[in-house]
C-alpha cells in the first residue's frame, strides 16, 4: 500500500481526503509538479523545486515549505515507498474555503499534498519502436508556464490522440508548433536540434532543459526558436520529452512517416547521453 503526505502527515494513500470545498477540487485552483526518482534519488530536485516556485508565484499562491522541508518532505515520502525508481507527484491548492467565491479566500491554508509511485523503467527498447502523434490546435489558455492542476484542455486534446490510436497531440497555436499536451517538443532540422524558446506559452521542462544541456555538453548543434508548422511536417525527426516519457521519437505524425519511420540518429545518441546521465544519478554523480 503505497504512503501519500497530506498537510503535514503520512498516511496510507486510500485515507488520504481533502474537503469538498477545497479550491483545488471546485476551481482547479492549484499547481503540482512531477518529479522522476531513479535508485531512490529525486531527479533534478532544485530545478523542480524553482519551477514549484514560479508556479505558485504565478496564481499568488505563498509557498507553504522551504526548498529544506521541501526536500525533506520528499525524501521521506520515497523512502516510505516501495520502488527504487518512482514518480513523485506533489500539489498545492489555495486551500478549503467556508464557500465558493472566486475571489481568494483571506486566511486560507494551501493544502499541500504528495504521492509516489513504482515507476516502470522507460526501456530503450521500448522508445525504439516510436511513437504516432497528431497535431491539433492549442485550446489551452495563456499562461502555459504555470504548471497549473486545471489541465482540462490537455486532458481532451491527449484523449484526442488517443482516440486516433496515437500517443500525443503536437499543439499548434498561430502557425506554430508548440509542445505536447504533456510534454515538450524537439525536432531535428537539417541536422539541428531546434526546440521552441521558454515563455508564457509552454511549460519549462526539466527533461528539455537536460537535453539542451547534454546538447551543449557535447557538441551537438542546437537552437531554441519558434517551429513553424511546415518545419515541423518536415523535420528529420521530431521527439518528445517529459519525466514520465524520457525521450520519446515520434515515427509517425498525422499518419505520415517521419524520416523513413523509424527513430533517427540523433535520437539514438541523445537516449545514450540521457542514459548515462541517469546512471551517474543513480550512482549518486548526478543530481
Ligand atoms: N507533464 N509540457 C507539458 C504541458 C507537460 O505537462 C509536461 C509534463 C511537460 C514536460 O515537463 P517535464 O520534463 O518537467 O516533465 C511539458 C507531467 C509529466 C504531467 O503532467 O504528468
Amino acid at each position: 500500500m503505497s504512503t501519500a503526505y497530506l498537510n503535514g502527515t503520512f498516511l496510507p494513500l486510500e485515507q488520504a481526503q481533502v474537503s469538498v470545498m477545497d479550491r483545488g477540487f471546485l476551481f482547479g485552483d492549484g499547481i503540482y509538479e512531477v518529479i522522476p526518482v531513479y535508485n531512490r534519488k529525486l531527479f533534478r530536485l532544485p530545478h523542480h523545486l524553482k519551477r514549484l516556485k514560479n508556479s505558485l508565484d504565478g496564481v499568488r499562491i505563498g509557498n507553504p515549505l522551504t526548498d529544506a522541508e521541501w526536500s525533506e518532505l520528499l525524501i521521506e515520502l520515497v523512502g516510505r515507498n516501495a520502488g527504487d525508481d518512482q514518480a513523485v507527484y506533489l500539489q498545492v491548492t489555495r486551500g478549503v474555503a467556508a464557500r465558493r467565491d472566486h475571489a481568494f479566500p483571506v486566511d486560507t491554508r494551501p493544502t499541500v499534498f504528495a504521492m509516489s509511485t513504482p515507476a516502470p523503467a522507460v526501456s530503450t527498447r521500448a522508445s525504439e519502436a516510436g511513437v504516432k502523434a497528431i497535431t491539433l490546435p492549442d485550446i489551452r489558455w495563456q499562461q502555459c508556464d504555470i504548471k497549473a492542476i486545471t489541465l482540462l484542455p490537455n486532458v481532451l486534446m491527449r484523449q484526442q490522440a488517443i482516440d486516433a490510436a496515437t500517443a500525443e497531440a503536437i499543439l499548434i497555436k498561430n502557425g506554430y508548433a508548440i509542445e505536447g499536451a504533456a510534454s515538450n517538443l524537439f525536432i531535428v532540422l537539417n541536422g539541428d536540434l531546434v526546440t521552441p524558446p521558454n515563455g508564457p506559452a509552454l511549460l519549462p521542462g526539466i527533461t528539455r532543459d537536460l537535453v539542451l544541456e547534454l546538447a551543449a555538453a557535447n557538441g551537438i548543434p542546437f537552437r531554441e526558436a519558434d517551429i513553424p508548422e511546415l518545419e515541423l511536417e518536415q523535420a528529420e525527426e521530431i521527439w518528445l520529452t517529459s519525466s514520465t516519457r524520457e525521450i520519446s521519437p515520434v515515427t509517425h505524425l498525422n499518419d505520415r512517416l517521419i524520416g523513413n519511420g523509424q527513430p533517427g540518429a540523433l535520437w539514438r545518441r541523445m537516449i545514450r547521453l540521457y542514459q548515462d546521465y541517469k546512471e551517474a544519478l543513480r550512482r549518486g554523480e548526478a543530481s
